[in-house]
């Protein structure tokens, strides 16, 4: 696709379909990470193909790790902990990934030289103070001092303490970097985190590095001890729900349609999308659950339904429903009643300030809402169609929203031009690829 822009100009038609959609981007960039960082070769099938997880592995070789990609297997060959090449002047390019850039930091605290981390211009805005602050006081140190953005330099320390950490915005990069960073400090660190993706906890029992875990109603203590040495380990990477939730949502805002996506994951941590929406009035079904590589795992089947209700949404399910909010949001714009959304402060943290572009996309398409900087209150209109002109641009090219409005195009009518398609292959390069596999026409 060479245009930097897509014209969508048709509802999608009704549609019975089995698709699987690409690999999860969280465990791609975990298991690449942990990977690297134990003794031997190991291997990921399904790895997602896309920018954040090519940037991972990117940042890996420049540390001095071997990585072999053939055809749908992906094989690293770590070096053991702490067994990165350090080199004068390296710098690492997370692109626009927050995962990547907030998880690598913590591989690199006992660098001997100064690393430059950078990122692309959506990344630079991004706060890094939750990762600095919480390494800092392990001992690692940042420059220039108290700069909280990308580009930043990182100098590891021999001398590393451990820490008692508070997580307290339900950030799963946050934990996770502070658990990563366990693994070269001794004692024992200790972790009181709010509820948020565990799948770095499911990685370290399976890898039987030492973990404690007590689960509270809405905070997780974990207590972590530096491992001797970490096995290679072989994973299998399921289908990501977050890319499913685009087909979830335009299957249950199309007409008479169906559609079963083949083998995602749905950790429970995962899947506030599906609670949300079941209580909106869907009826979404788990088939054929198994547990592959420690996480659960089923095909999900979607119908569409004659009617939508509005949600109060309950703020407990906001962690597992972080990057699906934008296109909740077109499910509340079609329900009967008016929906309210809180406590998402968070969401304008992520690749562009998400709260706050979807407003102004839903507005745009006439939908009736208020907003503030962490909730919004959207009034359904049950008989949504669309008939104008909308361009959707400026938005950091944010892969989410991009894809959000094309799922609003196809669902609601109109004549959208949206830009930056390239956007996708940040997260979901084979989008437009299944997009047209279930009868959707972009121009
Ligand atoms: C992610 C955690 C979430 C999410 C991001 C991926 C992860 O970010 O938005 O897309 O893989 O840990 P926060 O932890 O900042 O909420």
């Amino acid at each position: 696709m060479t245009k930097n822009f897509v014209v969508i100009d048709r509802k999608i038609k009704k549609f019975n379909k089995k698709i699987d959609v690409d690999g999860d981007k969280s465990l791609s960039i975990r298991w690449a990470l942990l990977a690297s960082q134990t003794l031997g070769m190991s291997k990921a099938k399904n790895l997602l193909k896309s920018e954040d997880v090519q940037n991972t592995l990117n940042c890996l070789r420049k540390l001095g790790v071997k990585i072999i990609q053939k055809g749908n297997v992906c094989s690293i060959i770590g070096r053991g902990l702490n067994g990165f090449i350090f080199k004068k002047n390296i710098t690492l390019n997370a692109g626009n990934s927050g995962t990547l850039g907030r998880l690598i930091l913590s591989l690199l605290i006992r660098s001997p030289y100064k690393i430059k981390l950078t990122g692309d211009k959506s990344l630079s805005r991004r706060d890094f103070s939750r990762v600095i602050k919480p390494l800092e006081k392990i001992g690692v140190n940042f420059y220039p001092k108290n700069r909280f953005n990308l580009p930043i330099y990182i100098k590891g320390t021999n001398y590393l303490r451990p820490i008692e950490y508070v997580e307290n915005k339900g950030s799963a990069q946050c934990k996770t970097c502070v658990m990563l960073a366990s693994l070269n400090v001794p004692g024992t660190t200790k972790i009181t985190a709010k509820k948020s993706r565990d799948h770095t906890e499911n990685i370290f029992k399976t890898l039987n590095i030492p973990i404690k875990i007590k689960k509270k109603l809405n905070y997780d203590f974990i207590t972590l001890s530096k491992p001797k040495i970490i096995k290679k380990f072989n994973f299998n990477v399921p289908g990501d729900i977050s890319s499913a939730s685009f087909f979830i949502v335009l299957t249950l805002l199309s007409k008479d349609s169906k559609i079963i996506l083949k083998n995602i994951n749905i950790n429970s941590t995962r899947i506030g999308i599906i609670k949300i929406l079941n209580m909106m009035g869907a009826k979404i079904k788990f088939k054929n659950i198994r547990v592959i590589s420690g996480e659960k795992c089923s095909d999900i089947e979607v119908k569409s339904v004659k009617r939508l209700k509005s949600i109060n949404c309950p703020t407990s399910l906001n962690s597992a429903a972080i990057d699906e909010f934008m296109i909740i949001f077109l499910v509340a714009a079609k329900a009967n009643g008016i929906s309210y959304f809180k406590d998402l402060s968070e969401l304008n943290q992520k690749e562009s300030p998400r709260l706050k572009v979807a407003a102004n996309i839903l507005k745009n398409m006439g939908v009736k809402l208020n907003y503030d900087d962490s909730s919004i209150k959207i009034y359904g209109n049950p008989g949504l169609e669309l008939n104008k002109k909308i361009v959707i641009k400026n938005f950091l090219k944010d892969h989410r929203i991009f894809m959000m409005s094309v799922i609003s195009a196809l669902s609601f009518g109109g004549c959208w031009k949206i830009h930056d398609p390239i956007s996708i292959k940040t997260s979901f390069p084979s989008f437009f690829k299944k997009i047209k596999e279930i009868g959707g026409v972009i121009k």
